[in-house]
């Protein structure tokens, strides 16, 4: 990926974490996935009254993605704030593999730049997919 295709998928997931409704936590959370075709899908943390329902950035920004009609991260950004590196949550992982290859990149932010990148393996190792149903069950065959 070029420097300015990193730069675009910064700055989406930067304007999408400006967005977030973070009122409880105070800790607004941006994503951006850049799908094999080349469309850039966002999403921000969604939080709720009711705690428990909060819904993260990465969930969001992936439920863009297929209500678009695509299906493949080929890149994806998260940006968070604090000294802590905000690397996605252990759900969030399992619905990122779903989408991504082993390969695929994972762009860590703050908002002032790219922090750290890790490939989807290394977020989640050994992990559990859809090679691993009988296949009448992992394909449901194209869009209709
Ligand atoms: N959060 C995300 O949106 N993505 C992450 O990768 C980590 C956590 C959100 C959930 C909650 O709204 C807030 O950050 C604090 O956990």
């Amino acid at each position: 990926m070029s420097r300015n295709e990193l730069a675009s998928l910064f700055e989406a997931a930067l304007t999408a974490q400006q967005a977030a409704y973070a009122p409880y936590s105070g800790f607004p959370v941006g994503a951006a996935i850049r799908t094999g075709s080349g469309r850039i899908f966002v999403g921000c943390n969604v939080e709720n009254a009711s705690f428990p329902l909060a819904v993260c950035a990465e969930t969001g920004a992936i439920s863009a993605m297929i209500a678009a009609g695509e299906r493949s991260i080929a890149e994806m950004l998260v940006i968070g704030i604090g000294e802590a590196l905000v690397t996605p949550c252990g759900a969030c992982r399992q619905r990122i593999r779903e989408f991504a290859t082993p390969e695929t990149p994972i762009h860590i932010a703050s908002p002032r730049g790219v922090r750290a990148s890790f490939a989807q393996s290394a977020l989640l190792p050994h992990s559990f997919g859809p090679d691993n149903l009988p296949a009448n069950r992992r394909d449901q065959g194209p869009l209709s």
